[in-house]
């Protein structure tokens, strides 16, 4: 029996033909394999009630292949008929791409409904994640519903049930992790708001149960719309079944005669080892996803929106300014507020120019004291929203996602502009194009503040919305790409609300969170960085209190969560005294020199952010970062991963104080002196 193989970095992923051709089962995913491995056992059963298809690890199947166990494509003939009978319908393509990774891809297809899937599978040398996705085609005269459209799924060999992370949250709390023990059924993660959502990310891990550093299986989904990811325990096969695709409760894609679609991307990463692991083999693939991680498109930010809020003039902006530059900031970001009519979250959204009341002369004069400074200027802007209260919306009312007749709803005194109709998309890229041009802009802060809750077209095909506005979005972002490749972006939606792979592919950093005080910060940086890395992870400084953990924090405290990240500044900075400022521009200093460390450096996580103390360790080469934050009287010796037990350290800690220190010392912990209230930074070298 004939099997293909996708290396990875440090595994394999084997699959061979199901049954009657009627797919591709899985017969490998983890390390690397030396004989061909056996295809899958079956259980013992009654054969009348489940075949083997629906048992098998099927790397894609549509139901009306597979009836009983989940199936990723579910499609509705225009004359009801529900399902797809699929099998081979050509050679399978296997080969080596001109980047180094390999490439399989299986045509399937139901002759009589005339559908057509193609599956795609792809690997690569740098890295340990598969990504899958499908191609459908409608080959029939007729439309086709697909009532799920998802690229596949990924079966991890858990054995029975199995322990599964997932990350969810809300509007500042975001990517909390949790464990959920699933022995039977099926646990569903997803969000129904149009965007990616605050409420779960969109990635979960799959271990044996009870065995927290062993083998683990992860899978990602690339989409930025409403989606789901379900895991689902297939009754003594020993393993979980995890496949996601668009919400399939939420939207209906429809396949008109002769056309296609392609899924997203889903990506399965094996990994083993513990949450760190996973963490540092997500980021590793992450990598090849980026344009850059370098410090290019990682500038320190200042970031004017906690000093201005709605109230931005040019003189105040311009106070901020000097003040920024003076600490070491590289970019000038002004935050909302400063286009037309925006004096407060009513009014205002959708009027992108510059307030003439705030900036009498447009923008160029502050881009241009920026730049006279030594920073580059960044703007912040949320092309999907609109105000009721604005031009754009009493000009095209007809712009706003909504239902015919269904009484429009706002939150946070907006509408969503529709930016799935062409008119829409073209009118936010030559409103993005006339913005950009209008002064020298390398920075935008690009925000979507509410859930799209009134979706709904009423034309035929309609019930695609959230698919349409999300390729839509990602259009206008790879303009940006394309057209202003000097422009660093940073997503935001009110926080962390649409952090995903397709997200971070195209844009440079994220903006995890709106909750900026520093202790419930560090524990939503903890679970964000146990997926995504460092070099996106956007976190400012500020003078915002701790909701959750009230515990006080100093302003060292607050450099030192930032520094984990990608620095940014939000105070007020005019309200900062001159040792204030000297504090932080110390600590700025200190950053830009250990910022390629952060950015490039193995992640490894000590403790967590709710104990006595915790700290996040990077290592990149000879080079070693430590951050450490404890509870007041907490004690840490930090065991530093990754030392060479005959090698020589010096160690330079936040206060100045240097010592040295051997390998094997490291390994068996540094004791944390805690140069500033409760936090330090060690930076270590070998020598
Ligand atoms: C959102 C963002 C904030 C800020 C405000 C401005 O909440 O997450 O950082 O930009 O909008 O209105």
């Amino acid at each position: 029996m004939s099997t293909w193989t996708l290396p990875t970095a440090s595994g394999s992923y084997v699959v061979g033909l199901a049954p009657g051709d009627q797919g591709l089962v899985l017969h490998h995913w983890g390390g690397p394999v030396q004989a061909e491995p056996p295809a899958p056992s079956l259980p013992r059963r009654a054969a009348s009630f489940v075949r083997d298809l629906d048992l098998l690890p099927m790397e894609a199947t549509a139901l009306g292949t597979r009836d009983v166990h989940a199936a990723e494509i579910v499609a509705r003939r225009a004359d009801g008929v529900r399902g797809l009978r699929l099998s081979l319908a050509g050679e399978i393509e296997h080969g080596v791409e001109d980047d180094g990774g390999t490439r399989l891809v299986c045509p399937l297809a139901d002759p009589v409904a005339q559908i057509e899937v193609d599956l795609h599978l792809r690997s690569h040398p740098s890295h340990d994640v598969i990504t899958k996705w499908a191609t459908i085609r409608n080959r029939s005269p007729h439309a086709v519903e697909l009532l799920r459209g998802w690229g596949g799924a990924f079966e991890a060999p858990t054995g029975a049930g199995a322990e599964i992370e997932v990350r969810t949250g809300a509007w500042s709390r975001e990517t909390t992790p949790s464990l959920v023990d699933l022995t039977a059924g099926t646990l569903s993660v997803g969000s129904r708001q149009g965007i990616t959502s605050h409420t779960a990310a969109p990635a979960v891990t799959a271990r044996p149960r009870g065995v927290p550093d062993g083998d683990a299986w992860s899978v990602a989904l690339a989409w930025s719309g409403s989606w789901r990811l379900a895991v689902d325990v297939v009754p003594f096969v020993g393993s979980v079944r995890i496949a996601g695709g668009p919400d399939d409760e939420s939207g209906i894609l429809t396949l008109a005669p002769g056309t296609s679609l392609t899924t997203p991307v889903l990506a399965g990463l094996w990994a083993h080892g513990d949450g760190d692991a996973v963490a540092n083999a997500w980021h590793t693939y992450q990598r090849t996803l980026a344009r850059s991680s370098g410090p290019e498109h990682r500038p320190v930010v200042y970031n004017s929106w906690y000093a201005t809020t709605f109230d931005v003039t040019l003189e105040h902006q311009r106070e901020l300014a000097e003040v920024a530059a003076g600490l070491g900031v590289e970019v000038f970001v002004v935050d909302d507020g400063w286009f037309r009519g925006r004096t407060s979250d009513r009014s205002g959204l959708g009027d992108w120019e510059p307030d003439p009341a705030k900036l009498p002369e447009g923008l160029a004069p502050l881009a241009g004291a920026v730049a006279e400074r030594g920073m580059r200027f960044g703007l912040w802007v949320e092309p999907e929203a609109v105000n009721p209260d604005s031009d754009l919306y009493r000009e095209h009312p007809d712009w706003v996602h909504h239902v015919d007749g269904r009484p429009l709803r706002t939150l946070r005194h907006q509408y969503v502009l529709d930016l799935g109709r062409p008119d829409v998309e073209a009118w936010v890229i030559g409103m993005l194009c006339r913005v950009l041009g209008s002064a020298d802009i390398t920075y935008l802060k690009w925000d979507m503040n509410r859930a799209i809750a009134d979706g709904g077209q009423t034309e035929p095909g309609g019930d695609d919305w959230a698919w349409r506005h999300t390729h839509a979005y990602y259009r206008v972002m790879e303009m940006l790409r394309a057209e202003f490749p000097q422009v660093t972006v940073e997503a935001c939606a009110g926080g962390g609300g649409r952090i995903d792979l397709a997200v971070l592919e195209r844009s440079d950093v994220v903006w995890p969170s709106d909750e900026t005080g520093p202790r419930d910060r560090l524990a939503i940086q903890h679970g964000f960085l146990g997926i995504y890395p460092a070099w996106t992870m956007s976190s400012w400084v500020t003078d915002e209190p701790d909701i959750l953990d009230g515990e006080p924090a100093s302003l060292d405290f607050r450099f030192v969560v930032a520094a984990a990240g990608v620095l940014g500044i939000g105070s007020d900075l005019l309200a900062w005294d001159e040792r204030t400022r000297a504090c932080a521009a110390d600590h700025v200093a200190r950053y830009r020199r250990i910022r390629d460390v952060v950015h490039g450096g193995r992640l490894r996580r000590h403790g967590s952010p709710d104990g006595a103390a915790y700290a996040l360790q990077y290592a990149l080469g000879e080079r070693v970062v430590v951050l450490a934050w404890r509870r007041s009287g907490g004690a840490l010796a930090v065991p530093v991963a990754g030392a060479d037990p005959a090698g020589r350290y010096r160690v330079l800690w936040g206060s100045g104080e240097v010592e040295e220190r051997t390998g094997d010392e490291l390994l068996a912990g540094l004791p944390v002196p805690w140069s500033w209230d409760d936090c330090d930074i060690a930076e270590l070298v070998r020598l």
